[in-house]
């Protein structure tokens, strides 16, 4: 595998990034092919390697094709390749929601089908690979080259997970609950803050310390541990203070989460009672529906 010709249809965030991740660790990347001969050529420029303008080249010059275009075009893209020669090659995509089996025919091909997710907010495609180091992959597909696809992301480096196929979207939505709804709650208490009268920059640098610190504890020790606050402390009075000024777009998270971290204070303290609580917030879920 260490000197397996890598390329990548898709030159965006995504294939931008790990293609400089791969050559940074002396990977042979063979080149890029995407929509657009620009975002190719720009991508090829950043990782010291070839923009391809046809597919038929670029499928002969590799071995290991990643599929880095966004998910609703993996299999457009699939029907493409699949029409050229493939025999022995390894068709990767790095989708978290989709599975292998969406190269659908590739046995009859001659080829090996896998989803190779790394577990990472890619935001740029500048090609900085900063963090890449500690980001794990989530691993996918045909039975027979895993063991290969293990051995490569070892070699990197990296740590690795195994996903079944039939487990894909729950894995994905782990990522997305952990990801994207932790900005949509952080963007709620920015908004709540501003409201305030602090300013968007201050608000952010005043609430950062209290985020690392979490993320810290959580780290550490994890949830259960490092749950505080006014639900852990079964404080009633302040949960209603708290309801009384909600913005109302925020009302229906509110009681959801709360009536969740209620759960996960029971568990840390079997002793007490967080039944008001919980009805309480019941209550006021079912007036806000
Ligand atoms: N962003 C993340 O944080 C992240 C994390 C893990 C996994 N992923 C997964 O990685 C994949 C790529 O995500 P991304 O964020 O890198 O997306 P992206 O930045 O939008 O890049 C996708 C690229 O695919 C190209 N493309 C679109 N349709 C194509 C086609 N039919 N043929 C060839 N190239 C095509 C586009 O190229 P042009 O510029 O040429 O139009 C675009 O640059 C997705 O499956 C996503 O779920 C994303």
């Amino acid at each position: 595998m260490d000197k397996i010709r890598i390329g990548f249809i898709g030159a965006g965030q995504v294939g931008v990034t790990l293609g400089a991740y791969f050559a940074g660790k002396g990977l042979n990347i063979s080149g890029y092919f995407s929509r657009s001969f620009n975002s190719a050529q720009a991508a090829a420029k950043i990782v010291s390697t070839q923009a391809f303008a046809d597919l038929a080249p670029f499928v002969e010059e590799c071995e290991m094709i990643f599929i880095t275009t966004a998910d609703e075009q993996i299999k457009t893209v699939w029907q493409e390749l699949k029409k050229y020669d493939l025999n022995n090659k390894i068709i990767c995509h790095t989708s978290g929601a989709l599975a292998a089996d969406v190269f659908e025919g590739i046995a009859a091909c001659g080829a090996y089908g896998c989803s190779i997710h790394p577990m990472y907010a890619f935001a740029q495609k500048n090609g900085q690979t900063q963090g890449l180091e500690s980001c794990f992959f989530a691993l996918e597909g045909n039975g027979e080259y895993l063991a290969e696809i293990i051995s490569f992301i070892k070699k990197l480096g990296n740590k690795y997970l195994l996903i079944a196929q039939d487990k894909k979207a729950l894995y994905h939505l782990a990522n997305v609950f952990v990801a994207n709804f932790v900005l949509a709650v952080l963007n709620s208490g920015f908004n709540c803050l501003q409201s305030c009268g602090v300013s968007q920059k201050e608000t952010i640098q005043a609430l950062m310390p209290l985020i690392a610190a979490n993320l810290d504890n959580i780290a550490q020790k994890g949830c259960l541990e490092s749950l505080t606050g006014p639900v852990e402390r079964n404080d009633l009075a302040t949960v209603k203070k708290h309801l009384e000024v909600i913005p109302p777009q925020y009302s229906g998270l509110y009681a959801q989460l709360s009536i969740i971290l209620a759960d996960l204070a029971q568990q840390k303290h079997p002793a007490r009672d967080y039944g008001a609580l919980v009805n309480a917030l019941s209550d006021y879920m079912n007036k806000c529906q």
